[in-house]
């Protein structure tokens, strides 16, 4: 378990505090997970955040870079030891960490990534509507700037550590886009919908996974990334839907995933045996409108899907 207690890429904090949230919630179902796993702490610097940035074309870039590079390396050190990283992070900027890692450990393996979210976060420096890096990882690591569709015009500074964060590992784009595929995407701005046109990128809605069945689309997408040698799953979760769990999470979106769908999800996966690496990210307890809710869920979820594999 790699414990990345960092929210400085999100636009509201205390996702920082959702792997304590998910470890607490384990405690009270007298769940022992996090008593036999080993773990990590990657060292944050959250406090920069009351250095209030007001507007800015990424916020915080430079503490971000060092914290992908942080995650990067962890994931990297715990595949080299034959381990596999489960990644618990705050705000979903640490993505972007994992691929490098895993890139960084295994270069010449090709890479298939499956993203449950609500979001694309296909948005750069350029195309941002709020500056936050959590709606980034995914353009960084595909190396896809958008200018095309710009909106803001990033300073020399931003673009500078905006480019360390897409050489993060390795200096050219970490995977293919055929090789992402999207699961339960449903919120996106348009510049980043014309660039999952342009990339041709798979999106498999809730209602699609809900009208042909989960375990036919896990079929078709195990079968879109055939040709991968290894898989990371990263599990946004507020790719759930937020009127039904809760909106213990930095930017909900309603009609999303149920918990049980998304343990089925994540568990057809993992039967694969391609998995080098899983991520979850953005449970915020401090905006939890139902106690302790999304922490539980998450936690549930992976708890459930671990349980499965072994
Ligand atoms: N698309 C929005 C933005 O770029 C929201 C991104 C939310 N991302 C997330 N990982 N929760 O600001
Ligand atoms: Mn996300
Ligand atoms: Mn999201
Ligand atoms: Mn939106």
């Amino acid at each position: 378990i790699i414990k990345n207690r960092s929210d400085i890429g999100a636009g509201t904090r205390g996702a920082d505090l959702g792997i304590d949230a998910m470890e607490i919630a384990a405690i009270n179902m007298n769940n022992d997970f996090f008593n036999h796993i080993p773990f990590v702490d990657v060292k944050t610097h959250n406090e920069t955040i009351y250095n209030k940035v007001n507007s800015s074309s990424a916020k915080r870039i430079k503490f971000v870079e060092e914290q992908c590079q942080r995650v990067s390396d962890a994931v990297k050190e715990t595949l080299l030891n034959n381990e596999t990283p489960i990644v618990l992070s705050g705000d979903h900027s640490s993505a972007l960490g994992s691929i490098s890692g895993i890139k960084a450990a295994m270069p010449k393996s090709r890479l298939g990534v499956i993203w449950i979210d609500a979001h694309a976060d296909l948005n750069s420096p350029y195309t941002t509507p709020s500056g936050n890096i959590h709606g980034m990882p995914l353009a960084a690591a595909l190396h896809q700037d958008n200018t095309e569709m710009q909106n803001n015009r990033p300073n020399d500074e931003t673009i500078s550590y905006w480019n360390k964060l897409k050489n993060l590992g390795t200096n050219f784009p970490k995977f293919e886009p055929e090789d992402l595929i999207f699961f339960g995407v449903r919120d996106t701005e348009e510049a980043e919908d014309v660039l999952i046109k342009r990339l041709n990128i798979k999106n498999y809605t809730v209602p699609e996974v809900r009208f042909r069945g989960i375990s036919t689309c896990i079929k078709e997408a195990i079968e879109r990334l055939w040709n991968c040698d290894k898989f990371y799953i990263t599990f946004d979760v507020d790719s759930l839907d937020c009127d039904f769990v809760s909106k213990g999470t930095g930017t909900p979106v309603s009609f999303g995933f149920s918990p049980d769908e998304a343990k089925q999800l994540i568990t057809g996966f993992l039967r694969t045996e391609k998995v080098v690496c899983l991520e979850v990210s953005e449970v915020n307890p401090l905006l939890d409108n139902k106690g302790n809710k999304m922490a539980e869920t998450a936690f549930g979820v992976l708890d459930y899907t671990l349980k499965q594999k072994t």
